[in-house]
Formats: C-alpha cells, sequence, structure tokens
C-alpha cells in the first residue's frame, strides 16, 4: 500500500482540518534559534488554507512531563507560523480543553489556529493504549480529517501520530511525502558512490543504522564523539575523549565486517584534542593514534575531528553520487571546534547527485555555520526518524497513513 495523499480526503472547503506538524524547534529565551520545521511545514499549511479548509495545528515540543509547563509553550511558534504566513494565527492556550473549542469554532474558511503543546497531556505519549485512545478521541472531536505531516515524530507511536489517525479520515501531507521521496531515493538503488557520514556523540545511538547500512554502502566515515569509541577499538589510547566502553565488541565487528564487505571504512587519521569541555580550552592538532601524547596528557579531550581528517572526509564527499549526513563532525556550537563539521556540509554543498542532511543536529548545525537550505539536496526535518527509517524499522505514524 502507498501512503494516502492529501487528495484522498476529497473536498476540504469548511472542513475542520487537524494538522499534526512536528514544530519542535529549538528555543533560547523563548526566542527560536532555528525555525526550520515551522518553514517546512508552509506548504501543507498554504494548500489546506488555499483549499478552505479550517487549518487546527498542533505539535509537540520538547519534552514535558504530561503537564503543562511554560517554557514549552508553543505560543512563539504560533507567533513565527503567523509571520512565515503571512496572516494571523489564533493560539489555543489549552490543548483539547475550552480554549482550543472556542478557538476552533471560531475560524473562518482558511483561518489558522495553533492548539498548545500536545505533550502537555499525558494521554499523548501513554504506553497504555486505552490511555492513548482516549486522549486521540478528545482531540478528534475537534476536527473532520487529519493531515498528518509531522514527519520528526513518525517513528513515536504517541496519540496524534498514530491513534488520531485510526479515527478521523487521515492522509500524509506534503512535507512527509517530499522527505520519503528522498529517503527512499536513499534505499532503492542509490547512485553509487554511496557515502554514509555519521557523526554526533554515541555509537550506541547508531548501532541499529550502521549494522543496516554495511550492506549497502560504498563509504562509511566516522567522526563526531563516536570517533573514539571506534579508535580505542583498533587498540589507540584515546585519553579523557568521550568512550563507550560497552560498545567496543560490537565496533570491532564493525570494522571486520566493513573490510568482509569491501567497504570504505574512513576514520580520522587526526584529531583536535582540548585541555578541557569549553569553547575557550586550549587546544592542538594531533595524531589519532597520539592522542594521549598532547600536551594535556590523560586529561586531553577530543572535540573536533582535524584539518587532514577533513580534507579526507571532503575528497570522499565530493566524489560520490549519493550522500546522508547525520551527526556533527565535532562540537560545532564551539567555533574552535567548528572547522570539521563545517568542512563536511560545505563538501555536501559540492556533490554532483543527491546530498542528504539528515535532521536534528546536523541541521541545526549547517544552518548555525551560515549555510542555507538550497545548498543542499535535501534537509531532513526528522533527526530520529530518519535514522529509523534508514535501519529499515516500520514506523507507526507511516504504517497508519498506508505506507508499508
Ligand atoms: C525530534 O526532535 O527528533 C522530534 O521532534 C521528536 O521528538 P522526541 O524525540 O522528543 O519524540
Amino acid at each position: 500500500m502507498t501512503l494516502r495523499t492529501l487528495e484522498s480526503l476529497g473536498s476540504l472547503e469548511g472542513r475542520r482540518v487537524i494538522v499534526r506538524c512536528d514544530l519542535n524547534v529549538p528555543l533560547r529565551d523563548g526566542v527560536i534559534t532555528d525555525d526550520g520545521r515551522v518553514r517546512a511545514s508552509l506548504p501543507t499549511l498554504n494548500a489546506l488554507i488555499n483549499a478552505g479548509a479550517r487549518v487546527i495545528v498542533c505539535s509537540h515540543l520538547g519534552r514535558p512531563d504530561g503537564a503543562p509547563d511554560p517554557q514549552y509553550s508553543l505560543e512563539p511558534v504560533a507567533q513565527r507560523l503567523s509571520e512565515l504566513l503571512g496572516k494571523p494565527v489564533a493560539f489555543a492556550r489549552d490543548t483539547v480543553g475550552e480554549s482550543a473549542r472556542e478557538a476552533v469554532s471560531s475560524l473562518e474558511d482558511g483561518g489558522v489556529v495553533v492548539l498548545e503543546n500536545l505533550r502537555f497531556n499525558a494521554g499523548e505519549t501513554a504506553k497504555d493504549d486505552a490511555t492513548r485512545q482516549a486522549f486521540a478521541r478528545e482531540l478528534a472531536e475537534l476536527g473532520d480529517a487529519l493531515v498528518s505531516d509531522g514527519f520528526g515524530v513518525v517513528h513515536r507511536k504517541q496519540a496524534s501520530v498514530y491513534d488520531l489517525a485510526q479515527i478521523l479520515p487521515s492522509a500524509a501531507g506534503l512535507l512527509i511525502a517530499t522527505e520519503l521521496d528522498v529517503l527512499d531515493r536513499l534505499t532503492e538503488n542509490p547512485e553509487r558512490p554511496y557515502t554514509v557520514v555519521l557523526g554526533g556523540s554515541k555509537v550506541s545511538d547508531k548501532l541499529g543504522v550502521i549494522s543496516h547500512l554495511l550492506p549497502r554502502v560504498d563509504r562509511l566515515l566516522v567522526g563526531g564523539g563516536m570517533l573514539f569509541t571506534f579508535l580505542a577499538a583498533e587498540g589507540h589510547g584515546v585519553a579523557s575523549s568521550l568512550l563507550e566502553k560497552d560498545q567496543l565488541d560490537t565496533v570491532r565487528g564493525y570494522i571486520a565486517e566493513a573490510k568482509e564487505r569491501g567497504v570504505e571504512l574512513v576514520l580520522p587519521t587526526d584529531v583536535v584534542v582540548a585541555s578541557g569541555f569549553a569553547a575557550d580550552a586550549e587546544h592542538e592538532t594531533v595524531a589519532a593514534d597520539a592522542i594521549e601524547q598532547s600536551s594535556f596528557g590523560a586529561s586531553g579531550i577530543g572535540l573536533d575531528i582535524g584539518p587532514d581528517t577533513a580534507a579526507r572526509f571532503a575528497d570522499a564527499i565530493r566524489d560520490s553520487k549519493t550522500v546522508f549526513w547525520n551527526g556533527p563532525m565535532g562540537v560545532f556550537e564551539f567555533p574552535a571546534f567548528a572547522a570539521g563539521t563545517k568542512a563536511v556540509a560545505s563538501a555536501l554543498t559540492e556533490v554532483d547527485g543527491l546530498g542528504v542532511v539528515g535532521g536534528g543536529d546536523s541541521a541545526a548545525a549547517v544552518r548555525q555555520l551560515g549555510f542555507s537550505d538550497d545548498q543542499f539536496g535535501h534537509i531532513s526535518t526528522g533527526g530520529g526518524a530518519s535514522l529509523e527509517f534508514l535501519e529499515g524499522k516500520k514506523l507507526p505514524g507511516l504504517e497508519v497513513l498506508g505506507w508499508q
């Protein structure tokens, strides 16, 4: 079965359409620091507005504990949405209560309301099916149809993502359709050479994706905090760098499997080692097999790939036809340790083929480092969701929309 599309819902004029978006954006002191996910929701919202629907936007933000918590309010997001849509957007101070019902009943055709954070309600994320379904039924009372467009959350079996889609007539929005189009190109006959670049702090977060991708890729490039577990698995000391000792055997297995399959596993040859974890920490570049010999001795901590590694990674990326990148190469939030991530992002903009930035931290990194979205083949809005998709997992929020 294929995904149910917007057209399958028929005419939406005058109908109350709930749109499940992923507007989980990073906020600092109540200010949105990266509005990529709000922008990504615009095509579907504009399509519904133009179709004359009464648009009811819902989303989670952060991980509040099933009760209202002002720091996770969606109000700043509703304001940003209003600016981007160029029209007023109402805001309901609760998700399914009186404020929500009133705001929905005041909507005109083509009007938009944002409901308060779904996760202010324990039913949204409840593990117990009946509790989740009860909350989904409350949500369903607000609308006549559901458009599911929060790609970043399709890997979660949650009330608004999964149960609600079984109660109301439901279809996928344009963002989910676009994301799947691109991710499909990574899994079904990708153009070769196919290179995957993995970074981020923990190997344990990437186990599924590494085992699923090893039989499929031509090259695997490893940077970020997880590189130290790979170096340690090869017998090198890593001083005080991030190390997941309990993953050493698994990583040794990956190294052996890569060799057997003829996958080029590209590990760092040099790293930037710092005196501590701080933006202004003293630092120097050392060979990847000499981390313990840095001036900082046993307290040295690796915070970025070195320039030689960055150049080799960039060459491997530019020389590929398909590239998927997930996870920063270093602590890019500190300018002194952002060079590796910048080099990878820059090479990705030059790929003569499909270059995909896989959500979460990597998407925030490219924007923070001054790149614009249109320089890349695609920037996914889903971090965990895109990884789980590439792991070949069944995602509840897609299955419920007919995807198999
Ligand atoms: C994300 O940021 O990856 C999505 O919004 C999902 O958020 P969650 O991991 O809190 O479910």
